[in-house]
């Protein structure tokens, strides 16, 4: 697992949009896996500038949204599907249908068969080739909370008490945030060929060491980063304050072939 230390949440978001960038460049039918929340708005935001400034085109590129809130009328403004379309769709050029979320208007086997059907949408597009994630301060990936399964797939899953209260800045209280989401299993996480976590602030501090250096266990579901062949943590200074390694994690970032990239 790579660690890249940076000074601020801007750096990290051009930095993984650079990422982004050429993975389109060299594959312009690229497959990405998009996350929500306020972790990824600085990649967002420098994404919508290569597209206005630098030509990026997403023309022939798809998307995969993470999860999706259950029980939200449609077109409300905080499901994760109107966040994606304000934040980043309405900045670029996906072309029509090209951005999927799970569909969560059903119940009972119809929703059942909505969730095998999304992960079946995401293999029949040939898999994403560049999942981007947030990580609750619970240690979860997409609405996989702790005790997850890590070989799990798109499912029902439950929101903690916690996680409510963190998301309820989007709402008007915490009663407001749904119970239930659709999310993608950490299986299904786990299959997209790069993972790119990023992660700013002291409240994401104990949860990014625990996903980063602690023991693989589904009480940090974070934590099954570290059995992916290629996988990237992209923290701010504060987000990074209680990693063991961060000095050589710095050094290594400092001494990196450019050839590489992320
Ligand atoms: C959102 C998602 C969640 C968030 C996490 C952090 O699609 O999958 O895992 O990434 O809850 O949220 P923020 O970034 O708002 O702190």
């Amino acid at each position: 697992m790579e660690v890249v230390i940076v000074d601020a949440p801007e750096v990290g978001g051009a930095l993984v949009a650079g990422a982004i960038a050429a993975l389109i460049d060299r594959q312009p039918a690229a497959t990405l896996g998009l996350a929500t929340g306020s972790s990824p708005l600085p990649v967002y935001a420098d994404l919508a500038r290569r597209h206005r400034e630098e030509e990026l085109s997403f023309a022939r590129a798809r998307a995969f949204l993470l999860d999706e809130y259950v029980g939200l009328p449609a077109g409300h403004p905080q499901s994760y599907r109107a966040f994606i379309a304000r934040e980043l769709e309405s900045h670029v050029d996906f072309g029509d249908g090209a951005v999927q979320a799970p569909d969560v208007s059903g119940d009972g086997p119809d929703l059942l068969a909505a969730c095998a059907a999304y992960d079946a949408a995401i293999a029949g597009a040939g898999g994403v080739d560049l999942q981007l994630l947030g990580i609750g301060g619970d240690g979860h990936i997409g609405f996989n909370e702790p005790g997850s399964s890590l070989g799990s797939r798109t499912r029902l899953k439950t929101l903690t008490e916690d996680t409510r209260r963190d998301n309820a800045r989007f709402f008007g209280s915490p009663d407001e945030v749904p119970r239930h989401v659709v999310t993608q299993g950490i299986g299904t996480i786990l299959d997209a060929r790069h993972l790119v976590l990023v992660a700013f602030g002291t409240a994401k501090a104990s949860a990014v060491a625990a996903a980063v250096e602690g023991p693989v266990s589904a009480m940090v579901p974070a934590s099954a980063l570290q059995l992916h062949p290629h996988a990237t943590v992209v923290v701010d200074e504060p987000a990074a304050a209680l990693l063991e390694l961060s000095g050589y994690y710095r050094e290594t970032w400092a001494a990196k072939p450019p050839w590489q990239g992320l």
